[in-house]
């Protein structure tokens, strides 16, 4: 009945004049599909743009539903009949007040965020609800993380994330060395010393809500909140138990797995996939039933003292990128290529890799033990050298906090 009210209150102003509501002949069930007549002019069922004739009709079509509301819609015995006017629509007066602020009452991790031109705490960081990037995951991102107040590999986080955006045909308005300001400035400003730190371009709208997403206006938000990891502290000590799901990732056909993305229902349904089977984190599949990776992971098994990660249709990870250059400076072979379910079960020792976490073990698969069950010596040298890693200029750039 409100959604009623609020059809009458912004259609524009409607006189008191007598409607009749009646079905439409061919289309069959009238209930379904009714027509309105207006002093003697018969109006369709409207369709937008909403102009001042649809409008009339839409009050009249309000007007039927609430007779309706009142279980006398027998369609066959109102062909024709007047029902009531349009004045007997409640008055706008009864109406809730359209707020010009929203008030939220959520909670949100401290941090700062960018948007716009302008610092924000988190709980004043949000998109438009009609943004290409809420409405159809139109977007690209990335994520760096900062520890003990240096920002790791944040060069190829901004490689990444501009060639995500030259792929999907977006633009900001900021260079990479503006962007890297806005980076650093969330983080000083949140003072968190260790970060998870995400830089987002989505599609963004148009006033007119085109259809055309040439007509959009990307945009560009950063934020920087409290670091956050894949596996808990307990896990990473002991391995994660990870569920094969049989969900197939997207494929790269579809969507461009170089390209770093929201589109995740695949990932998420693997997740849900893993709880039920007892397992704490998920592994997909390729379309070919290879491994490909995990919500918001890679991952590599280690055999006879090798590295193999799987090479189709997963993101290019900087942590996959990370072990790969670790393996070269300790002397450790390491290929990106297919991981079958048997590589995977029968391996020497498995771990993933994550921005959000770095390298963590992984000790059993499908509630099966990966060797004895405990975290493997290669996969401890990698955490170790991949750690120390964030203290070398190299690799690492310092942040300046107030
Ligand atoms: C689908 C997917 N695969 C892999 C990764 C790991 O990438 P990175 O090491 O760059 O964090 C992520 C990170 O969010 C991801 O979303």
């Amino acid at each position: 009945m409100r959604l009623l009210r609020q059809i009458a209150h912004f259609s524009p102003p409607i006189p008191a004049i007598k409607c009749v509501v009646g079905g439409v002949p061919g289309w069959g069930g009238s209930a379904l599909n009714p027509y309105a007549a207006v002093d003697g002019r018969r109006l369709y069922r409207p369709k937008p743009p909403i102009d001042e004739t649809s409008a009339v009709a839409r009050g009249v079509f309000a007007a039927r539903l609430e007779v309706g509301g009142q279980g006398m819609l027998d369609q066959q015995g109102f062909e024709g009949r007047t029902i009531m006017t349009i004045a007997n629509i409640k008055p706008a007066a009864d109406l809730p007040a359209v707020d010009t602020e929203h008030t939220d009452p959520r909670s949100y991790p401290h941090g700062v965020a960018y948007m716009d031109g302008q610092y924000l705490p988190m709980s004043e960081a949000k998109i438009s609800v009609l943004d290409w990037g809420f409405l159809h995951s139109d977007a690209t991102y990335d994520t760096v993380h900062v520890w003990e107040g240096r920002f790791f590999r944040l060069d190829l986080h901004l490689d990444r994330f501009w060639g995500g955006m030259q792929r999907l045909r977006m633009k900001i308005p900021y260079s990479r060395e503006q962007v890297t300001d806005i980076l650093h400035n969330c983080v000083a400003l949140s003072g968190h010393k260790s970060a998870y730190v995400e830089m987002i371009c989505t599609r963004g709208g148009s006033p007119t809500f085109s259809r055309d997403p040439r007509q959009s206006e990307n945009r560009f938000i950063a934020f920087a909140v409290p670091f956050g990891s894949v596996a808990n502290k307990e896990q990473l000590e002991r391995g994660l138990h990870v569920s094969v799901s049989e969900i197939v990732r997207i494929s790269p056909k579809s969507v461009d797995p170089e390209v770093k993305n929201y589109h995740w229902l695949d990932l998420v349904k693997g997740l849900f996939d893993a709880y039920d089977a007892g397992g704490e984190t998920a592994l997909v599949l390729d379309e070919n039933g290879n491994i490909a990776e995990g919500p918001g992971f890679n991952v590599f098994v280690v055999k006879d003292g090798g590295l193999r990660t799987p090479a189709f249709g997963v993101l290019p990870g900087i942590t996959r990128r990370s072990v790969f250059d670790l393996a070269a400076e300790i002397n450790l072979k390491a290929v990106a290529e297919d991981v079958s379910r048997s590589d995977l079960s029968g391996a020497d020792e498995v771990f993933i890799t994550s921005t959000a976490g770095g390298i963590m073990p992984v000790t059993k698969v499908d509630g099966t033990p990966i060797s004895d069950g405990s975290v493997g010596p290669v996969t401890r040298r990698l955490m170790d050298h991949y750690w120390k890693k964030h203290s070398d200029p190299a690799w690492s750039t310092e942040i300046t906090y107030p």
